[in-house]
Order: C-alpha cells, then structure tokens, then sequence
C-alpha cells in the first residue's frame, strides 16, 4: 500500500494556519486551495479546467508527461485499475503541484453490477433502495479506479419519445428530487471512505425538454415551469452535497446551457450558494459555435468561462484560448483563480489529497453475491403490474407446461438497457435462462422473432406451436437497449417491428396469456395490453431481469412498482403529464367525441368546444403512480388535522390502507393536492408525498403525512410565494383516484 506523503507546501500552510490560530476546516481548506492556486502558473490552472478522454495526449508515457506537466485536471473514460493508480501516483508524486486527479466514468445505474434503467428504479419509489444500488455501484467502480460519476441525471421529462427518458426518473419533480437525493448519498457516501465516488447533477438544465424529443434540441422553458419543476432535483442535489454539476447540450430560452449565465451564475451560485464544480458535458461548450451562439472556439470559452463552466469536457476550447483571452484583458485571471479553485475543493472534499490512491484497488467486489441480490430485489420493485385480468398472475411454479417466448426472453446483453461501459450481457441471467431453472423441461422455449425489429414471421410457427403444447404464454416483448439512451429517439413509440403481430397470433391459441415488455421508455402498448390477459412492464431491469421476473411471475412476491411517468396512448398524445393545467375548456368523458362516431355529413361547426382529442379522448393509457398489486388494498378514513392551515404552519392528512386480499404486499401510498386559485394558474394535482407500506392480508395501516406551508410554495413569475386560498387534497393508489379531502390556506 502506497502512502501519499503530502507536499511541503501544504506541511507549511497547515502550520501557518496552525499559527493564525484557524479552526475552521473549512477556512483552511480554502486558504490551501488559494496557496496552491498561487504557486501554479496560468497554464496549470488552465490545465486543471481541463478534462480529456482517455488516450488524448496519446499513449500512457505521453499521458504521464501531460499530467507531470499539469496540462489535464481529470480524464473520462480511463479504464483499467492498475493503470488509474499509476496515473494518479504519477500526479501525485511527479507533477509539481501534488493535483490528484478526476477520474469520470458514466456509472448510471451500476458499473458491473447492472441495476434497472433509472426509470425503473423510480418506479419503486424507494429511495433508500436506489441509495443502497448506487452505494454498490461506488464500491464497484472505485475498486477499479473510478472517483468520479456523471450521475446521476435529474432531467425531469414527459417525452417518452426522448431515449433518455429511460436514464431519468421520470416526470415528477418530487419524485425525481427523492430519487437524485438518494443517488447522490449513494454514490458519494462518506467522503472520507476510498469507496466513495463523488457526484454529477447532470444536466444543468431543462435537457428533458429537447424538442419533440429529439436529443440535443431547443428548449423553450418559462421560468415558473423552470423553477417549479425542473430546477428543483437540482437544488436537492445541492442541499444534499452533490460535488458536482454538468452543464448541458440543450439551448435554453435562446441561450446554451453551457453558456447560460442566468443558470450557471445567477442560479447555482448566486442564489443557491453553491461551492462544488461544473463540468461542461461533452463538446458542449464547443457545440455553442454550432448553436450560433459562439463564432469560434475562443469566442466559446469565453461565454462559458464568464458564465461558469468550471471545466470543459473532450473539447478544449479553454485550453487553446483562456491565456490569451487574459492577455487581451477580455476575462481576467481571478475569474480563472476561482474556477480552479471550485475544482480543487472538489478534489480535497474528496481527499484526494492525502488518500492512498491504489489501496482500494481490488476485483474482488464485482459481482458479489451481496450487489446481485440488492439488484434482483431493486429489479423486482421496478416492475409494474399493469393489467391482471381473472388473477392470470401469479402462476404456480407446478404448471403443466409454460411456453417462454419473444424476443426479449433471452436477450442477455439488451436486459441491461442503456448506459452501461462496464456491464457485460455475460453476466447477466436472462428469463430464459431463470425459468428454464425452475421448469426444466416444462418450458417451452421459443423466441418467435430473433429480435424486437425483426420483420420475419419465419419463427411464428415454432412459436404457436411451444404456445398451445403450454398451459400459458409468458411473451417477452419490448426494445432493445439500443432503441433508448442518448441520441436514440424515437418518432413513433409502439412495439417496433412484428411483436405485435406475434402476440396477436398467440392470442388466438387461446391459451392464458401474460405481456412481459422490456424496454427503455414508456411504449404506447394500447392493442397489446387488451389482447394479453396480464401485464406487466419490466423496463430494462439490469444483470438480475430473470429471476427478478420468475420472482414475480411465479407469486414469490406481488409487484410493487408504480409508474414515474404517465402512459400515453400514442405519440400523438405527447405531453401528457399529470400535473397538467386545466385549461379554460377542460372536458369530461360525457363531452368526448370519437372520431369514428361523428356523421360523415356532420355540419356542426366544433364538437363541443373543448380541450380534447377525437381520437385520444382526454385520458391517457395509464395514470402516473399507476400500479396493480396480487392483493388488494382499500383506503379509508381519510383525516385532516384541521381544515385550516397558516402560511407558516402544517397539517397532518391520514388514511387507513387496509389489505383486503390474499396476498402479503407492498403499497405506494401517494398524497397530492390541488392550489384551486393562484396568481398564475396551478396544476391540477400535484405529489407532495408518498409512502410504501407493506400488509398481511387483513391487516390495515394508518398512513400519515404531514403537510407544511411550504410545501405549497411555488414561483409565480416574480417570486416565491406561499398564496392563501383554498385546497383540494387526495391519499389515493395513483394520481386518478384517492379519497378527496380539502382545506384553506389561511
Ligand atoms: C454525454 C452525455 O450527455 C453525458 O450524460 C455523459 O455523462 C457524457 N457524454 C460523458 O460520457
């Protein structure tokens, strides 16, 4: 084990403020990093504002000489365990400075040890869980070498044609800010710990809003819609300590993110207080030109630089041009002080500094039987009952004969979903492979189509065949990993491909049949759910989807999951989120007017005159916070403490869940509420708070929410306010029903 054996710089500067009799830690921490700061030359500091991908300066001995020199802060990408060490010791031990490095990696939602899509990790809503996921993701990916994730990402979205929607958590802005909270205590731990792995509160900001969902676009967010929801997994982050932030891709108001002083300066620092770093993501300082917001290169560093970009990811625009925009006396060299000093905090809060930098190193975490089973059980609360007809589900694991098929039942690498360097489908156990554990030659297999996009119907027959020589069908259908994630949006969101078809086919052999889709992002599976007589949305549920499944499937356990995103019939339908406004047309089911019902000589001028769909009508698929359960749970009794609440009080509102079926299960119990009047409109519900509880059959549970003042808050265009006035208020199983109560703000 390598001790670093500190600098005497920082042996003298830890006795003269020894001497100047500072107690504070943090006092001395900032007069060490300013020390620093004035013994590095401007192209140092320059170099810390660097971060390159691995392999930038070319092969390791010129990656060596480049950190000696001081020309690079941190390295993305960088792989391998031993040869991080090495890195790290050389910028330790032979760059004149002692600046231990970043070393990112994007750890998203696991390193080997793959959890499902973030999306389906919100769709526990158990936040102590992910925490626990991300936790086992640090101690992974730190064991070879990582110090650093870009996670997790708090983009809030309800554009389920987006392919990021699957690294999100959905459309909640509570939800999400539970959820980003968690991950980052996950990931980041105790500072102090060599497992710890700091933070990115990625992207900064309203990237969820990319124009009809096409990545990297325009974004156009007022800013009440900016502050009540999209900001605000971003300021929990910054409460709970994430280390860092990334500027985005998307132009917001006009303005790039990676350039946008109102965001980066006004917001995070000024208002918000923030000391940590901000990384630009990748080019996205250099994309400015693109944007035609910079001309050049320089012209780009100097908008990100002045607006707060801390460091610049893959491009170099900082590093061509800052000593000469000094020099023209354009920024000054304070600006760049500060800068570099955000970035050596991040680097001391990390104490990077003084840790051995290789004693941790060791392969010996990947995999344990401890990460996968808290990956099967997150896998297992990610997936979401969406329809169960006749109790189709769950199924005894004595069944004659169980037919497996699609194109998903064995798809061990695309299980995994997007997102994962590190993961690797080997690892991975797929349905096929679980069930055929269970039922040995009580299976029958047969994938039907090779893959989701296949158009050959050549594997039908086997398929109908393994289907009626079964007693029911378990089909596994969906995306592949490819079809989500970054830059792979999609116009149209139904099943790709002949799934469709092939389910239809199966559904004519009559036999019991149970809908498993696996994929990155909310599909419009109208058709498919009411051919099938059960369903259930898996998302991408990482190395453990099989058994997590078979868990399921065969009753182990109920599903628990609820949905973090609303399900839209079709694309068409996009945006449709739950806490939508009322408009001042709203209709009702009695106002909806189907298209196929309107007289092909119809001379009425409108339909009604309301906000609606002729084709859609006014509901979506499926609610947000939607879920089905084996059991079934009752609500009642629904309490308030008082009708009244004070602008700086609170209210407790109570409801008893009781289990009134056969099975033990899980609850998310899930309280909203409706501002009636505001001074600008408010949406129709809103989540302010949840619970998962879990019952005996029979038993019953009184659940309690404490309401306060503030939690009502909202922007209103000018400020925050707390507004008197009437409120509506539900404890319910989704955001559709619930027990309605109400009360005033007073
Ligand atoms: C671009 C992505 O937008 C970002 O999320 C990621 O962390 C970086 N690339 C680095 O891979």
């Amino acid at each position: 084990m390598k001790i670093k054996i500190l600098t005497s710089i920082v042996g003298l500067w830890l006795l003269a403020s020894c001497a100047a009799g500072l107690s504070d830690s943090q006092d001395l921490q900032e007069q060490k990093i300013r020390q620093i700061i004035s013994e590095m030359t401007l192209d140092e500091k320059i170099g810390q504002m660097q971060q390159s991908n691995d392999g930038f300066f070319g092969d390791d001995e010129a990656t060596k000489q480049a950190i000696r020199d001081g020309k690079v802060g941190s390295f993305l990408n960088m792989v391998g365990a031993e040869r991080i060490a090495e890195f790290q010791r050389v910028a330790l031990e032979e760059s004149k400075h002692g600046i231990p490095l970043l070393f990112g990696r994007d750890v998203i939602h696991g390193f080997r040890t793959i959890f499902p899509i973030p999306l389906g990790i919100a769709s526990s809503w158990e936040p102590d869980l992910a925490q626990e996921a991300m936790r086992v993701s640090a101690v992974e990916a730190s064991s070879m070498g990582i110090n650093w994730t870009f996670a997790p990402m708090m983009d809030v979205t309800w554009d389920p044609r987006w392919g990021r929607i699957a690294e999100s958590c959905g459309e909640d802005p509570l939800l999400a800010s539970k959820f980003a909270v968690a991950m980052v205590k996950g990931f980041q731990g105790d500072l102090n710990d060599p497992t710890a792995v700091a933070a990115c509160a990625k992207h900064f900001v309203g990237y969820g809003m990319s124009e009809a969902g096409r990545d990297y676009n325009t974004t156009y967010i007022p800013e009440p819609l900016l502050r009540n929801v999209h900001l605000r997994p971003f300021k929990a982050a910054a409460d709970a300590g994430v280390l860092t932030f990334m500027s985005a891709f998307n132009d917001l108001n006009g303005v790039p993110t990676s350039g946008n002083e109102f965001t980066l300066k006004h917001i995070l620092r000024d208002e918000w207080g923030y000391k940590g770093m901000v990384v630009s993501d990748w080019a996205s300082i250099e994309e400015m030109i693109a944007h035609g917001f910079a001309a050049d290169k320089k012209q780009a560093a100097e908008i990100s630089v002045k607006a707060g970009v801390d460091m610049e990811m893959a491009s170099t625009c900082y590093a061509d041009n800052l000593k000469q925009l000094i020099k023209e006396g354009v920024i000054s060299e304070d600006l760049v002080d500060n800068h570099v000093a955000n970035i050596l905090r991040v680097k001391m809060e990390m104490g990077l500094f003084d840790k051995p930098y290789d004693n941790h190193v060791s392969t010996d975490t990947i995999l344990a039987p401890s990460h996968l089973k808290v990956s099967r059980e997150l896998a297992r609360k990610s997936m979401v009952l969406l329809k169960n007809n006749d109790n189709t589900l769950p199924i005894s694991k004595n069944i004659r004969s169980l037919a497996v098929i699609g194109p998903l039942a064995d798809a061990a690498r695309d299980q995994l979903g997007t997102w994962i360097f590190d993961g690797n489908g080997d690892d991975s156990t797929t349905p096929k492979e679980a069930f055929g554990e269970i039922l040995g030659n009580r299976m029958n297999y047969s994938s039907g189509l090779e893959y989701s996009r296949d158009k050959s119907t050549k594997g039908f027959a086997k398929a109908i065949s393994a289907a009626q020589n079964s007693d029911a069908i378990l089909i596994f259908a969906g995306e592949e990993a490819i079809l989500s994630g970054e830059a792979n949006a999609r116009g149209i969101i139904d099943l790709p491909g002949i799934q469709t078809e092939l389910i239809t086919e199966l559904k004519k052999t009559g036999k019991p049949l149970i809908l498993v889709v696996m994929a990155g992002r909310p599909l419009g599976i109208g058709a498919e759910m009411d051919m099938a007589d059960a369903v259930l949305y898996a998302w991408h549920p990482g190395t453990m989807a099989g058994p997590a499944i078979a868990d399921l499937v065969f009753g182990d356990f109920s599903p628990s999951g609820k949905l973090p995103v609303t399900f839209v019939k079709g694309a068409g339908q996009i945006p449709f989120y739950y806490y939508r406004k009322n408009t001042g047309r709203p209709a009702t089911e009695n106002d909806v007017v189907y298209i196929d019902d309107i007289p092909r000589d119809s001379k009425q001028l409108s339909l009604g005159f309301k906000s609606m769909h002729i084709d859609y009508g006014i509901t979506p698929l499926l609610p947000f916070g939607y879920g089905l359960s084996y059991t079934e749970f009752k609500y009642d009794n629904l309490k308030l403490s008082s009708k009244e609440m004070s602008t700086d009080g609170a209210i407790t509102l109570s409801a008893d869940i009781r289990n009134i079926g056969n099975y033990e299960a899980e609850e998310i119990v899930q309280l909203y509420i409706h501002d009636k009047v505001g001074s600008i409109t408010r949406p129709i519900k809103e989540l302010k708070g949840f619970e998962k509880i879990n019952l005996k059959p029979g038993d019953v549970k009184n659940v309690s929410f404490e309401l306060k003042a503030e939690d009502l808050q909202f922007y209103n265009g000018d400020d925050y306010i707390i507004e008197p006035g009437d409120f509506e208020v539900w404890i319910g199983p989704n955001s559709d029903e619930g027990l309605k109560g109400s009360f005033v703000l007073k």
